[in-house]
């Protein structure tokens, strides 16, 4: 394990560094790391392929990735859940289009925060669905949902589901109980499925407890809970993810709306999630540990920049950053003048602020800061 390691991943068709190709930026923006794998995984992923047949597997028949994901939960959440409450899908981008299908009707609102991951903000369009939005704001330096405006949305007739990310993206916010009781409250009494995409849950950097959706005795019965070890050990391009759904009408109704179109995840994928959720608890602490130490870096930097601000986020490996007193027109265009490729800020719905992904050495990182100060 040596996160201080500068993989070449040009000839690899890498999205991340595709999009800069032949250009002299760094990149920063889509949200995977540049740490090789841990050694369990690539361990089992090698095993796999030697056996030499790659065909049809069910997935809800691979015990041991089930168990991998049932240790895990208990492991991370102290949530103890069914092996029948899992559903595997090929990415927690499908999981919440297929929620979408399941819990509103056409020409219904959606509820997301915003910013936002785009896909997420994007779903209740490719739907037919009407966006309808919560802003995030700042209190007491951190942000967090607007409540208020939550319960407004909630309240009208024609909403039926909220789309929630815990930990957001990209705010690096955590929701508290406080928050999440909340969130439960204003759920329940406006009859709101709430999907909670919680793909970064693993990445908790200041040490507070993640609350899962489906754990919460009010919203057992009616939410959705997206996790994957994608975020967490850098397989993302495995295309594996699983929704845990207590309750079983629910469980069926999200089932039935990808049935024939969404595929079942890969052996490999299921191979990658049993390694790393049950093989690597080493390797994921010391991440977490380089994580904390290349945010706490990037922050301090970042405000020393004029024009340039953000706060500490509590989780992920994102930072948001504040260029609005810059007072350009085009901010992602100022950074890439500099060099530095991040995620825009527009993409997200905030056009002046942009998104700087330090799962990366201290080295490269230690670049970006140079080239946004200079
Ligand atoms: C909040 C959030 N949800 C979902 C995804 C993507 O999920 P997947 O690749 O499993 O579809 C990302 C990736 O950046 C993300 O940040």
């Amino acid at each position: 394990m040596n996160f201080d390691a500068q993989p070449d991943r040009s000839s690899t068709y890498a999205y991340k560094w595709e999009k800069y190709k032949g250009t002299d930026v760094l990149p920063c923006w889509i949200a995977d790391t540049e740490f090789r794998c841990a050694e369990p995984i690539l361990a089992a992923l090698h095993e796999r392929v030697d056996h030499g047949l790659l065909g049809y597997t069910l997935p809800k028949h691979h015990k041991g990735a089930e168990e991998a994901v049932i240790r895990w939960c208990k492991k991370q959440y102290c949530w103890d859940i069914d092996r029948a409450w899992l559903v595997w899908t090929p990415g927690v981008v499908p999981a919440f289009n297929m929620a979408s299908q399941a819990f509103s009707k056409e020409g219904e609102g959606i509820i997301v925060q915003s910013p936002n991951y785009p896909p997420l903000l994007g779903a209740p369009k490719i739907n037919n669905r009407r966006q309808l939005q919560v802003p995030t704001v700042l209190e007491g330096g951190r942000w967090t949902i607007d409540f208020d405006s939550l319960e407004q949305q909630a309240a009208r007739s024609d909403v039926s589901l909220f789309i929630l990310c815990n930990p957001m993206n990209p705010a690096g916010s955590v929701l508290s109980t406080d928050e999440l009781d909340k969130v439960a409250y204003i759920c329940t009494k406006y009859n709101v499925v709430l999907c909670s995409d919680e793909i970064h849950c693993d990445l908790i950097l200041n040490g507070q407890a993640h609350l899962p959706a489906g754990k919460h005795s009010k919203l057992r019965e009616s939410s959705i809970t997206l996790m994957a070890a994608s975020k967490t050990f850098n397989v993302a391009g495995l295309g594996t993810s699983f929704a845990i759904i207590p309750n079983a009408s629910v469980r069926a109704k999200f089932i039935r709306a990808g049935a024939g179109i969404v595929p079942w995840v890969t052996v490999a994928g299921l191979a990658a999630t049993q390694a790393a959720f049950t093989q690597c608890d080493h390797w994921y602490e010391a991440q977490l540990d380089y994580l904390r130490a290349n945010r706490d870096y990037l922050v301090r930097e970042i405000n020393k920049i004029e024009g340039l601000s953000c706060t500490s986020p509590d989780a992920t490996f994102l930072l948001w950053v504040d260029a609005s007193a810059l007072q350009v027109k085009d901010t992602q265009k100022w950074c890439e003048d500099r060099r530095v490729g991040p995620s825009p800020g527009r993409d997200f719905g905030e056009p002046d602020f942009f998104r700087i992904n330090y799962g990366c050495a201290r080295a490269y990182l230690e670049e970006i800061v140079k080239r946004l100060s200079s």
